[in-house]
Protein backbone atom coordinates (compact mmCIF):
# COMPACT_ATOMS: atom_id res chain seq x y z
CA UNK A 1 0.00 0.00 0.00
CA UNK A 2 1.39 3.29 -0.78
CA UNK A 3 1.02 6.68 0.65
CA UNK A 4 2.50 9.41 -1.59
CA UNK A 5 5.02 9.98 1.35
CA UNK A 6 7.97 10.99 -0.97
CA UNK A 7 5.89 13.00 -3.94
CA UNK A 8 8.00 15.88 -5.16
CA UNK A 9 11.38 14.84 -3.62
CA UNK A 10 14.21 14.11 -5.25
CA UNK A 11 17.31 12.02 -3.54
CA UNK A 12 20.30 10.03 -4.47
CA UNK A 13 20.61 6.41 -4.01
CA UNK A 14 23.94 4.93 -3.08
CA UNK A 15 24.60 1.15 -2.80
CA UNK A 16 21.92 -0.93 -5.23
CA UNK A 17 23.96 -3.73 -6.45
CA UNK A 18 21.49 -6.50 -6.98
CA UNK A 19 17.57 -7.16 -5.83
CA UNK A 20 18.44 -8.18 -2.49
CA UNK A 21 20.68 -5.03 -1.59
CA UNK A 22 18.83 -2.91 0.99
CA UNK A 23 19.42 0.05 -1.45
CA UNK A 24 17.36 -1.53 -4.57
CA UNK A 25 14.44 -2.42 -1.76
CA UNK A 26 14.20 1.22 -0.63
CA UNK A 27 14.30 2.34 -4.17
CA UNK A 28 11.63 0.49 -5.20
CA UNK A 29 9.60 1.56 -2.80
CA UNK A 30 10.78 5.23 -2.76
CA UNK A 31 9.53 5.41 -6.33
CA UNK A 32 6.37 3.77 -5.25
CA UNK A 33 5.65 6.47 -2.83
CA UNK A 34 6.66 9.19 -5.20
CA UNK A 35 9.89 10.05 -5.06
CA UNK A 36 12.23 10.30 -7.91
CA UNK A 37 16.08 10.29 -7.47
CA UNK A 38 19.61 9.35 -9.36
CA UNK A 39 21.04 5.91 -8.65
CA UNK A 40 24.98 5.55 -8.16
CA UNK A 41 27.07 2.82 -7.30
CA UNK A 42 31.36 2.34 -8.02
CA UNK A 43 32.22 1.87 -11.28
CA UNK A 44 32.97 -1.51 -10.87
CA UNK A 45 29.72 -2.60 -9.39
CA UNK A 46 28.19 -1.41 -12.58
CA UNK A 47 30.02 -4.22 -14.41
CA UNK A 48 28.67 -6.99 -12.06
CA UNK A 49 25.08 -5.81 -10.67
CA UNK A 50 22.29 -5.18 -12.40
CA UNK A 51 21.75 -1.36 -11.25
CA UNK A 52 20.00 -0.82 -15.42
CA UNK A 53 17.51 -3.11 -14.49
CA UNK A 54 15.97 -1.08 -11.10
CA UNK A 55 16.83 2.32 -13.30
CA UNK A 56 14.63 1.00 -16.40
CA UNK A 57 11.78 -0.19 -13.74
CA UNK A 58 11.66 3.22 -11.74
CA UNK A 59 12.71 5.75 -14.25
CA UNK A 60 15.89 6.56 -13.00
CA UNK A 61 19.78 7.68 -14.33
CA UNK A 62 22.19 5.65 -13.34
CA UNK A 63 25.56 7.55 -12.11
CA UNK A 64 28.94 6.08 -11.30
CA UNK A 65 30.81 7.01 -8.39
CA UNK A 66 33.13 5.52 -6.07
CA UNK A 67 32.22 6.77 -2.94
CA UNK A 68 35.91 7.24 -1.53
CA UNK A 69 36.56 9.93 -4.60
CA UNK A 70 35.59 13.46 -3.71
CA UNK A 71 35.87 14.51 -7.03
CA UNK A 72 33.72 11.29 -8.45
CA UNK A 73 30.93 12.42 -5.68
CA UNK A 74 31.37 16.41 -6.48
CA UNK A 75 30.42 15.70 -9.91
CA UNK A 76 27.54 12.98 -8.83
CA UNK A 77 25.77 15.83 -6.82
CA UNK A 78 26.08 18.15 -9.24
CA UNK A 79 24.89 16.03 -11.97
CA UNK A 80 22.04 14.96 -9.77
CA UNK A 81 20.70 18.38 -9.00
CA UNK A 82 20.76 19.24 -12.96
CA UNK A 83 19.09 15.67 -13.83
CA UNK A 84 16.38 16.14 -10.88
CA UNK A 85 15.75 19.65 -11.99
CA UNK A 86 16.72 21.16 -8.43
CA UNK A 87 18.10 20.55 -5.15
CA UNK A 88 17.87 17.23 -3.05
CA UNK A 89 15.40 16.13 -0.25
CA UNK A 90 17.16 12.36 0.79
CA UNK A 91 20.23 10.81 0.33
CA UNK A 92 20.25 7.02 1.39
CA UNK A 93 24.24 5.95 2.22
CA UNK A 94 24.07 2.26 1.99
CA UNK A 95 27.50 1.24 1.47
CA UNK A 96 29.86 -1.45 3.25
CA UNK A 97 32.83 -3.78 2.75
CA UNK A 98 36.23 -4.82 4.41
CA UNK A 99 39.07 -6.35 2.07
CA UNK A 100 40.19 -7.70 5.83
CA UNK A 101 36.59 -9.96 5.73
CA UNK A 102 37.15 -10.33 2.04
CA UNK A 103 40.61 -11.68 2.39
CA UNK A 104 39.88 -13.62 5.68
CA UNK A 105 41.98 -11.62 7.73
CA UNK A 106 41.46 -12.30 11.91
CA UNK A 107 40.41 -8.95 14.20
CA UNK A 108 43.48 -9.82 15.69
CA UNK A 109 45.62 -10.14 12.30
CA UNK A 110 44.93 -6.92 10.25
CA UNK A 111 46.50 -6.03 7.72
CA UNK A 112 46.24 -2.38 7.65
CA UNK A 113 46.34 -1.02 4.66
CA UNK A 114 43.17 -3.57 4.65
CA UNK A 115 41.78 -1.63 7.18
CA UNK A 116 42.59 1.97 5.71
CA UNK A 117 40.91 1.10 2.47
CA UNK A 118 37.92 -0.96 4.28
CA UNK A 119 37.27 2.62 6.79
CA UNK A 120 37.49 4.57 3.32
CA UNK A 121 34.79 2.20 2.10
CA UNK A 122 32.39 2.06 4.73
CA UNK A 123 32.61 4.71 7.20
CA UNK A 124 34.96 8.13 6.03
CA UNK A 125 32.94 7.91 2.63
CA UNK A 126 29.26 9.13 4.97
CA UNK A 127 31.22 12.32 5.86
CA UNK A 128 32.33 12.87 1.91
CA UNK A 129 29.15 12.38 1.19
CA UNK A 130 28.19 14.58 3.30
CA UNK A 131 30.37 17.21 2.52
CA UNK A 132 30.11 17.16 -1.25
CA UNK A 133 26.45 18.33 -0.44
CA UNK A 134 26.88 20.71 2.11
CA UNK A 135 29.61 22.62 0.06
CA UNK A 136 27.25 22.56 -3.39
CA UNK A 137 24.65 23.49 -0.79
CA UNK A 138 22.88 20.50 -2.44
CA UNK A 139 20.06 19.89 -0.23
CA UNK A 140 16.91 21.16 0.55
CA UNK A 141 15.81 22.74 4.04
CA UNK A 142 14.06 19.71 6.41
CA UNK A 143 16.08 17.44 3.86
CA UNK A 144 17.36 14.10 5.33
CA UNK A 145 20.13 11.55 5.08
CA UNK A 146 20.40 8.07 6.35
CA UNK A 147 23.18 5.71 6.40
CA UNK A 148 23.32 2.08 7.18
CA UNK A 149 25.12 0.74 9.95
CA UNK A 150 24.63 -2.10 12.50
CA UNK A 151 25.11 -3.06 15.97
CA UNK A 152 28.43 -4.46 16.19
CA UNK A 153 28.98 -0.59 16.75
CA UNK A 154 28.14 -1.09 20.55
CA UNK A 155 28.42 -4.64 21.49
CA UNK A 156 30.63 -7.13 20.17
CA UNK A 157 30.17 -9.80 17.55
CA UNK A 158 33.39 -11.23 17.14
CA UNK A 159 33.04 -12.83 13.51
CA UNK A 160 32.34 -8.73 12.20
CA UNK A 161 35.60 -7.87 12.54
CA UNK A 162 36.69 -4.31 11.12
CA UNK A 163 33.17 -3.88 9.89
CA UNK A 164 32.49 -3.04 13.83
CA UNK A 165 35.25 -0.01 14.34
CA UNK A 166 33.83 1.12 10.32
CA UNK A 167 30.14 1.19 11.95
CA UNK A 168 31.47 2.92 14.89
CA UNK A 169 33.16 5.76 13.01
CA UNK A 170 30.30 6.11 10.89
CA UNK A 171 27.49 6.38 13.40
CA UNK A 172 29.85 9.16 15.19
CA UNK A 173 29.90 11.09 11.56
CA UNK A 174 26.24 11.26 11.71
CA UNK A 175 26.27 12.66 14.78
CA UNK A 176 28.85 14.85 14.20
CA UNK A 177 27.60 16.36 10.73
CA UNK A 178 24.29 16.34 11.89
CA UNK A 179 25.22 18.93 14.29
CA UNK A 180 26.49 21.34 11.91
CA UNK A 181 23.59 20.43 9.12
CA UNK A 182 21.03 21.12 11.67
CA UNK A 183 21.97 24.22 12.84
CA UNK A 184 23.06 25.66 9.38
CA UNK A 185 20.29 23.94 6.54
CA UNK A 186 18.32 22.13 8.96
CA UNK A 187 19.11 19.34 7.64
CA UNK A 188 18.34 15.54 8.95
CA UNK A 189 21.12 12.84 9.79
CA UNK A 190 20.62 9.17 10.82
CA UNK A 191 21.90 6.06 10.78
CA UNK A 192 19.48 2.89 10.81
CA UNK A 193 21.19 -0.17 12.64
CA UNK A 194 19.66 -2.94 10.59
CA UNK A 195 18.96 -6.90 11.88
CA UNK A 196 21.74 -9.23 9.74
CA UNK A 197 19.94 -9.66 6.19
CA UNK A 198 20.49 -12.20 3.73
CA UNK A 199 22.57 -9.67 0.76
CA UNK A 200 25.94 -10.09 -0.97
CA UNK A 201 27.80 -7.97 2.13
CA UNK A 202 25.98 -9.41 4.90
CA UNK A 203 26.49 -13.12 3.67
CA UNK A 204 30.28 -11.92 3.24
CA UNK A 205 30.50 -11.99 7.21
CA UNK A 206 32.05 -15.73 8.15
CA UNK A 207 29.46 -17.68 10.15
CA UNK A 208 26.52 -15.28 8.51
CA UNK A 209 23.73 -18.23 8.81
CA UNK A 210 24.16 -19.29 11.94
CA UNK A 211 23.96 -16.16 12.66
CA UNK A 212 21.34 -14.70 11.08
CA UNK A 213 18.74 -17.84 12.72
CA UNK A 214 20.28 -16.71 15.96
CA UNK A 215 19.17 -13.40 15.89
CA UNK A 216 15.93 -14.56 14.62
CA UNK A 217 15.17 -16.53 17.41
CA UNK A 218 16.29 -13.56 19.92
CA UNK A 219 13.92 -10.82 18.48
CA UNK A 220 10.72 -11.03 19.87
CA UNK A 221 9.57 -9.34 16.37
CA UNK A 222 11.89 -11.72 14.69
CA UNK A 223 14.57 -10.38 11.89
CA UNK A 224 13.90 -7.42 10.37
CA UNK A 225 13.65 -8.07 6.25
CA UNK A 226 15.24 -5.44 3.50
CA UNK A 227 11.92 -4.92 2.80
CA UNK A 228 11.10 -3.42 6.20
CA UNK A 229 13.87 -1.60 6.03
CA UNK A 230 12.72 0.16 2.86
CA UNK A 231 9.51 1.10 4.33
CA UNK A 232 11.34 3.00 7.26
CA UNK A 233 13.83 4.21 5.34
CA UNK A 234 11.11 6.03 3.60
CA UNK A 235 9.27 7.10 6.90
CA UNK A 236 12.74 9.09 7.68
CA UNK A 237 12.75 10.75 4.35
CA UNK A 238 9.05 11.35 4.83
CA UNK A 239 7.80 14.77 6.13
CA UNK A 240 6.53 12.74 9.15
CA UNK A 241 9.87 12.73 11.18
CA UNK A 242 11.17 15.91 10.63
CA UNK A 243 12.69 16.59 14.22
CA UNK A 244 14.35 13.46 14.42
CA UNK A 245 17.80 14.06 13.39
CA UNK A 246 21.52 12.64 15.02
CA UNK A 247 19.91 9.15 16.10
CA UNK A 248 21.33 5.62 16.00
CA UNK A 249 17.76 3.82 15.50
CA UNK A 250 17.49 0.06 15.94
CA UNK A 251 15.24 -1.08 13.08
CA UNK A 252 16.34 -4.81 14.85
CA UNK A 253 12.71 -6.51 15.81
CA UNK A 254 13.74 -5.55 19.28
CA UNK A 255 17.16 -8.09 19.54
CA UNK A 256 18.91 -5.22 21.27
CA UNK A 257 17.38 -4.99 23.96
CA UNK A 258 16.96 -8.61 24.26
CA UNK A 259 19.36 -9.79 27.09
CA UNK A 260 17.96 -13.68 26.13
CA UNK A 261 15.04 -15.27 24.84
CA UNK A 262 12.97 -18.19 25.67
CA UNK A 263 14.30 -19.98 22.55
CA UNK A 264 17.36 -19.05 23.62
CA UNK A 265 16.95 -20.56 27.23
CA UNK A 266 14.87 -23.82 26.64
CA UNK A 267 18.07 -24.38 23.60
CA UNK A 268 20.74 -24.77 26.47
CA UNK A 269 18.11 -26.39 28.55
CA UNK A 270 17.75 -30.00 28.84
N1 LIG B 1 23.28 -7.22 5.24
C1 LIG B 1 23.35 -7.04 6.56
O1 LIG B 1 23.29 -7.99 7.36
C2 LIG B 1 23.45 -5.63 7.08
C3 LIG B 1 23.09 -5.37 8.43
C4 LIG B 1 23.25 -4.06 8.92
C5 LIG B 1 23.75 -3.07 8.09
N2 LIG B 1 24.09 -3.36 6.78
C6 LIG B 1 24.63 -2.29 5.94
O2 LIG B 1 23.75 -2.03 4.87
C7 LIG B 1 24.50 -1.38 3.83
C8 LIG B 1 24.14 -2.00 2.50
O3 LIG B 1 24.60 -3.33 2.41
P1 LIG B 1 23.73 -4.55 1.85
O4 LIG B 1 23.59 -5.50 2.98
O5 LIG B 1 22.53 -4.06 1.14
O6 LIG B 1 24.76 -5.24 0.83
P2 LIG B 1 25.15 -4.97 -0.70
O7 LIG B 1 26.39 -5.78 -0.93
O8 LIG B 1 23.99 -5.22 -1.58
O9 LIG B 1 25.50 -3.41 -0.73
C9 LIG B 1 26.78 -2.86 -0.45
C10 LIG B 1 27.04 -1.83 -1.53
O10 LIG B 1 28.24 -1.08 -1.30
C11 LIG B 1 28.72 -0.73 -2.58
N3 LIG B 1 30.10 -0.24 -2.56
C12 LIG B 1 31.21 -0.92 -2.18
N4 LIG B 1 32.31 -0.14 -2.38
C13 LIG B 1 31.87 1.05 -2.86
C14 LIG B 1 32.51 2.26 -3.25
N5 LIG B 1 33.85 2.40 -3.17
N6 LIG B 1 31.76 3.29 -3.71
C15 LIG B 1 30.41 3.18 -3.81
N7 LIG B 1 29.74 2.05 -3.45
C16 LIG B 1 30.46 1.01 -2.99
C17 LIG B 1 28.58 -2.05 -3.33
O11 LIG B 1 28.76 -1.94 -4.74
C18 LIG B 1 27.18 -2.48 -2.92
O12 LIG B 1 26.22 -1.95 -3.81
C19 LIG B 1 25.97 -1.50 4.21
O13 LIG B 1 26.38 -0.30 4.85
C20 LIG B 1 25.94 -2.62 5.23
O14 LIG B 1 27.05 -2.60 6.11
C21 LIG B 1 23.93 -4.61 6.27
Amino acid sequence: MAYNLLKGKKGIIFGALDENSIAWKTAEKIHEEGGTFVLSNAPIAMRMGQIKELAAQTGSKVIPADATLQEDLDALVSQSMEILGGKIDFVLHSIGMSVNVRKGRHYTDEKYDFTTKGWDVSALSFHKVMQSLYKADAMNEWGSIVALTYMAAQRVFPDYNDMADNKAYLESVARSFGYFYGKEKKVRVNTISQSPTPTTAGQGVKGFDGFISYAEKMSPLGNATAQDCANYTVSLFSDLTKMVTMQNLFHDGGFSNTGVSQEVIDYFSN
